[in-house]
Formats: structure tokens, C-alpha cells, sequence
């Protein structure tokens, strides 16, 4: 044997003893995955990331739910970002409609980026690409960081119908909201702590509208409203609202990634009612208490939880592929 390759043997079974991968770890997946492909992989997503927020602060908010309703739909593999020529994919579906274009420009910044390095060119997927970006807007806007494992392959599918059922609704009770994400292998917990992302971002008028006007036909359930903000909603959201209209869901500090959304959910201004609806049933109030009163233990719970979702439905080289462009399968 070569002493260049009993090195090489020698320095991986240390690496293995050095780095031992988490037990509960996808198979594939490793933090340093693209060490020895494309080494700045990280570097060159987190540059692009950067330049867009600056350009689009819509961006992150965007970025962070893309990621999640990928996730969420077949499993961490891109399809969220396949365009099917006859309109037949998961971004023309009922509730992925309003997924931001500024974050799809995100990801394909971001693509263009380790493309343009030689070493890089085609080697890493949009999945992958898609977890280091949404990793790198929690903390770009003042969230934590976090080691993003990678190793994803994209999927070749992409369906309208499989969006349905899949992602969870505005309008979902606890139970609701802890079947789709126990689902994906997610707890209760996780689910709390995943809600905390709505600390940046928007949310369209169609989604709460029925919680501040009084409809014919009643909400399923409506947890209260703060009457001071319910007032202010319904200036930004009149009866006839223009349907482009949103507003904020952390209305404390919208640009911040922090856990004023949970201290919102006490003073009853959480807009969704699947946001308001954890602090309202019991059996969810201790953890929102307790994330409202603790940015750390919020932090270190939402981190964990990202790992565990970025864990969901990966695929392996048999089942996906290294797409050379993002918006569609090779
Ligand atoms: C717990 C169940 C969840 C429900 C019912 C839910 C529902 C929604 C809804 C209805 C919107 C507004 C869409 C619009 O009107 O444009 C929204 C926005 C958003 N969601 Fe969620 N979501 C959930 C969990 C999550 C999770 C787990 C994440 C990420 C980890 C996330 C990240 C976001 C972000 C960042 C936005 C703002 C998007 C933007 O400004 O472009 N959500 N969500
Ligand atoms: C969804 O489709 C619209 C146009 O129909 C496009 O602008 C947008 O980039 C697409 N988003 C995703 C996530 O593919
Ligand atoms: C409603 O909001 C105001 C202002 O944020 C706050 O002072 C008050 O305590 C809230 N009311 C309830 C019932 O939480
Ligand atoms: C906040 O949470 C962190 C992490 O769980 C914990 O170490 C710390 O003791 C908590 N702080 C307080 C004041 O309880
Ligand atoms: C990928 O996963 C599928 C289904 O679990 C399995 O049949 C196949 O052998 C795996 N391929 C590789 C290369 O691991």
C-alpha cells in the first residue's frame, strides 16, 4: 500500500473517530459532506444569500418556508422548485401559491454561485443548496447559527396533488397541527419550536380574515384576539381587501429572527389561529411560556428541530440526482 493511501486511511478513521456521525442522523447526511466536492460550498451560499437580503429582505422569510414546504412535500429534495411546463408541479397549488419568487431567485443566486466554481460545477444539489440558504437567513437576520448537514439528492417528481394534505393549514387545531408533523417524524415540540419562524415574514389577508370580521358561516374554532390589534388589523385588512394586501406575522419586530412571536401568542396577537391556538390549549401554553421567557432555549429547540426536519424524505443516489439546473430535473 502507497503511504499516500494508508494516510488516507489512517486520516479517515480518525475523522470517524474525531467526528462520529449522529445516531439518528439520515444515512447520507454529514455536516462535512462537500469537504472534499466543493470545499466552499458554505461560503459561496452564504455570499449570495447575503447580497439578495440586501437587495430583498423578503428574501429570508421566503428562503426559510420554501425550505420547509419542500420538506414537508416528498421529502428534502427540491421538488418544491420544479416548474412543470404544464403548470402540474407543487408551486401551483393551493398552498404554495403565494412561496416567494424572491426566494426562488434566492436559491438560483445561490446555484449560479457554486456553479461558477470549477470544482463545484454540478456537483451539489438544489436541496442541499436550499438547506445551507435557509440556515444562512435564520442567522442573517439575527437568529442562530447552526451546522446544516448535507448530502441530499433532488427528486425527479413534482405534482400538484402532492401538496395536498401535506402541508398544515392556518386554520388547524393543535391535533391537526401534531398529526402532519408527526407525520414527518416531528414532535410537538419540534412543532412549537418551527412555528417560531414565523417571527419574520407575512402572511396574506385570506389567511385570517374570517378571525377579525364576524362570517356567516363560522371559523371551525377562532382563539381570541387582542381587540387593540384585532382593530389594527382590520384597518390593513378591510372587508374588501385588495387579495395582495399582508401584514406582518411578528408585528413586534418583523425584521428580527427572535422569539417575540411567542411573547406575541401571550398578549393574543398571534394572526394565524394555528399560531394563537398553541398558547390558547393548554397543552402547548408551558412551551410557549417558556420560549417567550428563554431566546436560548427557543434557539437551541429551533435548531434541533431544523436538523430534524432537513432529515426528512432524503434521497440517495438511486432515488435522486444532482440537478444541473434547479427549476427543472436533468
Ligand atoms: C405550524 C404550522 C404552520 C402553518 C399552519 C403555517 C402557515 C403559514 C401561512 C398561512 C403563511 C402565510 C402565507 C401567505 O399568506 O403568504 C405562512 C408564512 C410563513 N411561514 Fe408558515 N406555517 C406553519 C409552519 C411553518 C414552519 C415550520 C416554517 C419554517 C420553519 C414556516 C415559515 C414561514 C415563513 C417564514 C412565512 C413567511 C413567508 C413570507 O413572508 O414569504 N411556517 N405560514
Ligand atoms: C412559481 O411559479 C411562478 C410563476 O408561475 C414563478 O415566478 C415562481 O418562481 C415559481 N416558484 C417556485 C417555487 O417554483
Ligand atoms: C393587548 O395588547 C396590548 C398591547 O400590546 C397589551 O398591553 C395587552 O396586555 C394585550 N391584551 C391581552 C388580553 O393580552
Ligand atoms: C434558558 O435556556 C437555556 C437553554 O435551555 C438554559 O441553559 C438556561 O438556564 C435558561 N435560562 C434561564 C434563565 O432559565
Ligand atoms: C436507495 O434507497 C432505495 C429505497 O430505500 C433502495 O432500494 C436502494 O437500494 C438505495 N440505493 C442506494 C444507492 O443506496
Amino acid at each position: 500500500m502507497e503511504s499516500s493511501n494508508i494516510f488516507l486511511l489512517l486520516s479517515s478513521l480518525l475523522s470517524l473517530l474525531i467526528f462520529p456521525s449522529p445516531p439518528t442522523a439520515a444515512a447520507q447526511l454529514s455536516q462535512n459532506y462537500y469537504s472534499s466536492i466543493c470545499p466552499n460550498v458554505e461560503s459561496l451560499v452564504h455570499t449570495a444569500v447575503a447580497q439578495k437580503l440586501q437587495l430583498s429582505f423578503a428574501a429570508a422569510p421566503g428562503t426559510l418556508r420554501l425550505f420547509f414546504h419542500d420538506c414537508f412535500v416528498r421529502g428534502c429534495d427540491g421538488s418544491v422548485l420544479l416548474a412543470a411546463a404544464n403548470g402540474d408541479d407543487e408551486n401551483h397549488s393551493g398552498a404554495d401559491l403565494t412561496l416567494s419568487p424572491e426566494a426562488v431567485d434566492t436559491v438560483n443566486r445561490a446555484k449560479a454561485a457554486v456553479d461558477g466554481d470549477p470544482q463545484c460545477t454540478n456537483k451539489v444539489s438544489c436541496a442541499d443548496i436550499l438547506a445551507i440558504a435557509a440556515r444562512d437567513v435564520v442567522s442573517l437576520t439575527g437568529g442562530p447559527y447552526y451546522q446544516v448537514e448535507l448530502g441530499r439528492l433532488d427528486g425527479r417528481v413534482t405534482s400538484k396533488a402532492n401538496v395536498k394534505h401535506n402541508l398544515p393549514g392556518p386554520g388547524y387545531n393543535l391535533d391537526q397541527l401534531n398529526a402532519v408533523f408527526a407525520a414527518n417524524g416531528l414532535t410537538q415540540t419540534d412543532m412549537i419550536a418551527l412555528s417560531g419562524a414565523h417571527t419574520i415574514g407575512v402572511t396574506h389577508c385570506d389567511k385570517f380574515i374570517r378571525r377579525i370580521y364576524r362570517f356567516k358561516q363560522p371559523l371551525a374554532f377562532n382563539p381570541p384576539m387582542n381587540l387593540t390589534f384585532l382593530r389594527q388589523m382590520r384597518q390593513i385588512c378591510p372587508l374588501n381587501y385588495n387579495p395582495s394586501t399582508f401584514a406582518m406575522l411578528d408585528p413586534a419586530t418583523p425584521f428580527k429572527f427572535d422569539n417575540a412571536y411567542y411573547q406575541n401568542l401571550q398578549k393574543e396577537m398571534g394572526l394565524l389561529a394555528s399560531d394563537q391556538i398553541l398558547f390558547t390549549d393548554q397543552r402547548s401554553r408551558g412551551l410557549v411560556n417558556w420560549f417567550a421567557s428563554n431566546q436560548t432555549a427557543f434557539e437551541e429547540a429551533f435548531v434541533a428541530a431544523m436538523t430534524k426536519l432537513g432529515r426528512v424524505g432524503v434521497k440517495n443516489a438511486t432515488e435522486g440526482e444532482i440537478r444541473r439546473v434547479c427549476t427543472a430535473v436533468n
